[in-house]
């Protein structure tokens, strides 16, 4: 299989609650694909069941035989809030993996990758959200992952610090060959960072559409094309209710 991960037609309930009704994905090498959808449709959800975070599901998820099994399984996950340890410093946090055996020289080179070079020894309490999650961000590459799992990680910063941020992971992942499931709500971030856009929604969620962005990279953000396909996610976000 020349996928690195794949989840095939996934049910999911809370109590008695229907909230994803199958839903099939697929992510590859290198790829970059957004999961857009409102607010409670279930993103989150399916990426913690992506993770292996949630278990009590219908359906079946399949790593590529490339992943490696167990602990550090190739996958890294951001959250929305950094979720740091307040008591450790920046490259404690980083290297939290490994706790005190983690690889020095690594947790650096991630530290300047994420530009916190020199703020390894600074303590969580005194980061901006921004720099917080360039943390969460780094302390996710630490295990060199394959995949990315993304579940809003901007949201909760600025307009502009998110802007740097995407381009931040765009490039980082572009330079470790990494795959990325971006969950998100923003069409623009969807379109700009995304090979291939899904967008959820309904009640249960289900997949609506893909949208395949063939745009080549570096991508400006006031393109004409990623306008007219926000314009036609937003036509499907309509046509389901989602809005
Ligand atoms: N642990 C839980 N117990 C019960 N309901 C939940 C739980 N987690 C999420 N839900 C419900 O499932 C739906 C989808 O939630 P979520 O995946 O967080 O949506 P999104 O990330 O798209 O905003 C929501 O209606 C939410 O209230
Ligand atoms: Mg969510």
């Amino acid at each position: 299989m020349n996928t690195l991960l794949q989840l095939q037609s996934i049910h999911k309930a809370f109590a008695d609650v229907r909230v994803l009704e199958d839903v099939s994905l697929s992510l590859a090498p290198g790829e970059v694909v957004s999961l857009l959808g409102p607010s409670g449709c279930g993103k989150s959800t399916l990426l913690r069941i992506a993770a292996g975070l949630d278990r009590a599901y219908q359906g079946d998820l399949q790593l590529g035989a490339h992943l490696p099994r167990g602990r550090g399984n190739g996958i890294g996950v951001v959250f929305q809030e950094p979720r740091l340890m307040p008591w450790l410093s920046v490259a404690q946090n980083v290297g939290f993996a490994d706790g005190w055996i983690a690889e020095d020289k690594w947790v650096q080179q991630l530290l300047r990758d994420v530009g916190l070079q020199g703020r390894g020894d600074a303590l969580p309490k005194h980061l901006s959200g921004g720099q917080a999650q360039r943390v969460a961000i780094a302390r996710a590459l630490y295990g060199k992952p394959q995949v990315l799992l993304l579940d809003e990680p901007f949201s909760a910063v600025d307009a502009f610090t998110r802007m740097k941020l995407q381009d931040l992971v765009a490039e980082l992942a572009a330079r470790y060959g990494i795959a990325v499931l971006l969950v998100t709500h923003d069409l623009d971030e969807a379109f700009y960072l995304s090979d291939r856009v899904l967008i959820l929604g309904g009640a249960p969620s289900r997949l609506q559409r893909e949208l395949a962005v063939q745009l080549p990279r570096p991508r400006d953000r006031r393109s004409p094309q990623l306008g007219q396909l926000r314009g036609e996610a937003l036509t499907e976000l309509y046509q389901s209710h989602a809005l």
